[in-house]
């Protein structure tokens, strides 16, 4: 199909290959589908699929690549991504109708930064570039640095100073990206990664590169897929630099104008209460909008200037959305449970679970409802945050909730009296 780099503002076009991911007019960018297709039959399609071995099909982002892109076989870089699980979560978490957790955290490197990392880099090479670069609260640096050695191509990064957690940082050295620590946050390491991608002419893979969000989209895509295309009420997910924010609405538009849905979910999007530019702005029915100094203990969303706020609002109005924002401690009790469920996210994904919760007190989201919560991120990327709750060491977290390791003597009795105590345990 026929695609071209459309203004979300003045409307201009541009070929894909367009240098820079704005418009002269200072818009954010979009991939527009040009042709209008009877694209329903797709459906059965996007099944058969999945029988397929070739990686390219059992990928669950190019497997759905009519709405991606139109890439040959071999110009895509995968590892295959994307195939993640939609869990049915016990209903009493949220007293709703149905509740669902849809677990970007199973992607190959752990967050949903794969689902556009790899059309990003697929077009990077097409394109010939040798470097990618992208500022990052770690995910997105882990996710290029991964796909970027795959495709043979190099990788910079740019970190805030300290507030990344260990298991992105690692990841991202271990793949082999040339990180840079910015002294400053991630703001401020965006909008270098910006100036110096434009000077060196190096491919930008931040949620402001368009073909990236293309990727993105297929989350929406993946769990109607696997609802069997029953419309849920709510699909609820945490925002920082409000990539997904932005990819969703565009897909839920797409779908409609193709047919496939008669009516969109509602987008909650949730943000931690001190890295809330969103949420601000939506109080004032999106009039007005001021970047924020974010600090949060959900550091993958610590994010407070988000370059696709342009995009993101859209999303909201089209599918009579609404933004939340919740507090650290509201993030963690939420990571808990979703921990103890054995399922397990990282701090900013356990946002939408809050988030939903406050949704759900305030009567906004309702008894009857059916509601989709994005984990965006794995367990294992921030075990710092994970263990400093279970050792009593986050100020604010009751005792009971704790589940610290007890420190015994090597003696049978102790051990046996340690465990009768844990068998006598309700
Ligand atoms: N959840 C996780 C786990 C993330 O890593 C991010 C963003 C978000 C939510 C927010 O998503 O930006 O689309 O609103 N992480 C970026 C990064 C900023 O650099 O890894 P968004």
């Amino acid at each position: 199909m026929k695609r071209v780099l459309r203004c979300v503002r003045c409307k201009k076009e541009y070929q894909l290959n367009k240098q820079g991911y704005t418009c002269e007019c200072g818009g954010l960018l979009e991939v527009k589908i040009k042709e209008r297709a009877d694209l329903t039959h797709l459906k059965n399609t996007w099944r058969n699929r999945r029988l397929s071995n070739k990686a390219i099909d059992q990928s669950g982002v190019w497997r759905y690549k009519e709405f991606v892109f139109d890439f040959n076989e071999e110009e895509i870089v995968t590892f295959p991504e994307g195939n993640t699980n939609l869990y049915e979560l016990p209903e009493n978490l949220l007293d709703v109708r149905k509740l669902f957790a849809k677990h970007e955290g199973e992607n190959p490197t752990g967050s949903f930064k794969d689902r556009g990392m790899t059309v990003g880099i697929s077009f990077a090479k097409k394109l010939g570039y040798k470097t990618v670069m992208c500022a990052s609260t770690g995910n997105t640096s882990s996710s290029m640095a991964a796909y970027a050695s795959r495709a043979g191509l190099k990788s910079i990064v740019f970190i805030p100073e300290g507030k990344i957690a260990y298991g992105k940082l690692s990841q991202t050295l271990a793949y082999g990206a040339k990180t840079i620590q910015i002294k400053g946050d991630f703001d401020d390491a965006m909008k270098a990664a910006r100036n110096i991608a434009q000077d060196y002419k190096i491919y930008l893979l931040n949620s402001i590169n368009p073909i990236r969000l293309e990727g993105q989209k297929t989350i929406v895509l993946q769990l109607l897929d696997q609802l069997n295309w029953e419309v849920p009420d709510w699909i609820v997910l945490p925002g920082g630099n409000l990539g997904n924010t932005s990819a969703f609405g565009k897909v839920l538009k797409e779908l409609k104008e193709f047919g496939f849905i008669e009516k969109a979910p509602c987008l909650a999007v949730i943000q931690a209460e001190n890295a809330n530019p969103f949420y601000r702005a939506f109080k004032t029915s999106f009039k007005e909008f001021a970047p924020v100094k974010a600090e949060t203990v959900a550091t993958a969303i610590r994010i407070g200037n988000p370059v696709n706020y342009e995009k993101a609002l859209k999303s909201i109005q089209f599918t009579h959305g609404v933004v939340e924002e919740v507090s650290d401690r509201e993030i963690l009790l939420s990571k808990m449970e979703i921990d103890s469920l054995g399922i397990g996210c990282e701090p900013a994904s356990a946002a939408s679970l809050a988030g939903a919760k406050k949704l759900r007190e305030k009567g906004i989201i309702k008894q009857e409802d059916t509601v989709v919560l994005i984990l965006t991120g794995n367990i294992l990327k921030d075990p710092d945050t994970t263990i400093n709750f279970h050792l009593g060491n986050i100020q604010g977290i009751p005792e009971s909730l704790l589940n610290a390791p007890t420190l015994i003597k090597n003696r049978q009795d102790d051990i046996r009296k340690e465990i009768e105590r844990i068998l006598e345990e309700v």
